[in-house]
């Protein structure tokens, strides 16, 4: 995809359905990307932020050897994770070409660098970036460091190496800015904060139009993903939850459609109020693919949408088809209103507030509850094997996708309990009729029918024992 953008409406002959665009109502405010710190009594003037340096001491998080990762974090982060170079991309020729075209849609033609830029500096270096300029911009060179996901270390750097860390409870850790990454839900979390986004930053659409490359996040998927570079023991987590994967999963749909919804609600709310000058209905909102042409094979419409306007789609949550689900009306709804003519930015930030809210009682309530035994696992592979993943495989490549993820974390929580390897050939199979490209393009040609039939084989296996 090249970056020919030089405006809002200087692009239209890239190829954009006028199909698409005709029910949506345009608002022309020049981008409003703005450089802007947090100016709270919180963030001002002191800063709980120690750097990486401060855990890379031989005796803590970097001591020599092999095998188990347990004191060789640093070693592992610092070798491997993608994650240490997020800030250096920053300089790279991308991002300056991102923020060049970023600073030509600002008012005035502010000259800013990316590097410099905070909204880049919040998912580049920490959420809470700010914290880190008040205090050293050195550490900067860290990128996604150890505090941009276990917290700000400040308050508990000393007492954790002391004498009583282990047996303070939870909530006094988290009062000294400790994040429990143990915590499937707290951890996921953690993630969708910069590969989702959410009220501190948000990668919207004048963003992809400047060249940023799409967030296309599924949490199950990316866990996979940051497994070669992961720098804590697998053991240690299939012993706190003993189907790790299926509910890695569960957590991670649900947390994923949470933090879509939030931000949607952020987005609503920003217009709503009118605080700045957003671009209303947000397109990073649709499926690319309802605007543009030369985008149709990387994101085919989403299930259920209405044919001729663009497709609502920024998740897929196959945790609708558990029991007590957060209610299907109400995302319907939301979506029959985002596919509309000219959604109510007030209405929609009500219609996500209350998902929000019944996410949250979801996480909280029927999540714990949710039976993640050999008996539960086979159950939902059968469903998902079933009509019902037959009707999601027809919705086309996106949604297939999520569909094999969803099965291969129960297969591989079952394969730990109760192996059987003619169901795991048959998933392998599934896997690699929809494996992820390389870079973000789907296969040019999507085939439901191919995907039934290894479902139907999956259902054959899991009903003949
Ligand atoms: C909401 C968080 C967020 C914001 C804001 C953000 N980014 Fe990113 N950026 C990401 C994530 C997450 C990735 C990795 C995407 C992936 O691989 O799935 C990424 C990837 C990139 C890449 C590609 C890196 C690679 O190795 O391929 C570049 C370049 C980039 N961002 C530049 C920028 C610039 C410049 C800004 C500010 C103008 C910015 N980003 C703002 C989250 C963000
Ligand atoms: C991208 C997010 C991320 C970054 C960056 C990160 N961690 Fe972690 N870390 C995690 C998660 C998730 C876990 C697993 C849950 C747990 O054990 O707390 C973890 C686990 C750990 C553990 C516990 C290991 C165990 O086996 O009990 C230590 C210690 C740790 N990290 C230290 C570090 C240090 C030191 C750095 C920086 C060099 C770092 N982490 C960077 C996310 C991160
Ligand atoms: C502070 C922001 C931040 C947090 C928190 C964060 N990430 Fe990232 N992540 C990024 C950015 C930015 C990149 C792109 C880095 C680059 O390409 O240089 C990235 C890259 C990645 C990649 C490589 C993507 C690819 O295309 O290969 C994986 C995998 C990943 N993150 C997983 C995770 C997981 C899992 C968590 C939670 C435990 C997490 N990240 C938490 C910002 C973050
Ligand atoms: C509702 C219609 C609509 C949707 C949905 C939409 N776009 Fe756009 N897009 C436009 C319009 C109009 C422009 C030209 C004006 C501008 O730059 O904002 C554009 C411009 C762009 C550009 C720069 C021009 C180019 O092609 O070089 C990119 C890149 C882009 N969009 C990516 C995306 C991605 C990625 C998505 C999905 C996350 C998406 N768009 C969703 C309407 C849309």
């Amino acid at each position: 995809m090249n970056i020919r953008s030089l405006g809002r409406w200087t692009v239209a002959a890239v190829g954009l359905s006028a199909v698409g665009l005709a029910p949506m109502l345009f608002n022309p405010a020049p981008a409003a990307v703005v450089a802007r710190r947090a100016a709270s009594a919180d963030d001002a003037g002191f800063s709980d932020w120690r750097g990486v340096s401060s855990c890379t001491s031989s005796a803590c998080h970097n001591q020599a050897g092999e095998g188990n990762f347990k004191g060789r974090e640093y070693a592992k982060w610092i070798g491997k994770d993608p994650h240490n170079k997020a800030y250096q991309i920053l300089f790279d020729e991308r991002s300056v070409r991102i923020q060049q075209n970023l600073n030509r849609s600002e008012p005035g033609d502010k000259q800013l660098s990316a590097s410099c830029n905070i909204l880049c500096l919040r998912c580049h270096v920490a959420p809470e970036a700010e914290k880190v300029v008040d205090a050293s911009p050195v550490w900067f060179s860290d990128g996604v460091g150890c505090e941009s996901c276990h917290g700000a270390a400040g308050k508990w750097l000393t007492a954790h190496v002391q004498y009583g860390w282990k047996e303070k409870s939870l909530s006094e850790k988290k009062n000294d800015g400790f994040t429990n990454t143990k915590d499937l839900a707290v951890r996921a979390k953690t993630c969708m904060d910069c590969h989702v986004g959410g009220d501190r930053a948000d990668v919207n659409h004048d963003l992809y139009a400047a060249g940023h490359p799409p967030l296309q996040w599924e949490y199950s998927s990316f866990l996979e993903r940051y497994r070669p570079y992961q720098h804590w023991s697998e053991a240690d987590d299939r012993r706190r939850h003993p189907a790790y994967e299926a509910e890695s999963w569960a957590v991670g749909q649900a947390i994923s459609a949470r933090a879509a919804l939030h931000l949607l609600d952020t987005r609503a709310e920003e217009v709503a109020n009118d605080r700045e000058h957003k671009p209303w209905p947000e397109f990073a909102e649709y499926a690319c693919s309802s605007c543009h042409h030369d985008l149709k094979q990387q994101r085919p419409p989403a299930l259920g949408h209405k044919a001729g306007s663009p497709a609502w789609s920024p998740f897929v949550d196959l945790t609708t088809l558990l029991p007590e689900h957060p209610s299907l009306a109400t995302l319907n709804e939301l979506r029959q209103t985002m596919e509309g003519r000219s959604p109510d930015s007030h209405q929609v930030s009500q219609m996500a507030k209350s998902l929000v809210k019944e996410y949250d009682e979801w996480l909280r309530r029927s999540r714990p509850e949710t039976d993640f035994g050999p008996d539960a696992l086979r159950e939902r592979l059968e469903l998902l094997s079933g009509p019902e993943g037959e009707k999601i495989a027809k919705g086309g490549w996106d949604d297939a996708r999520q569909l094999a993820l969803a099965l291969s974390a129960h297969y591989r929580s079952l394969n730990a309990v109760d192996p059987d390897p003619r169901l795991g050939g048959a998933v392998r199979g599934l896997e690699g009729l929809l494996r992820l490209p390389p870079q973000w393009d789907t296969p040019p040609r999507y085939d439901p029918e191919a995907i039934v039939n290894v479902l139907r084989d999956i259902d054959n296996r899991l009903k003949n024992r």
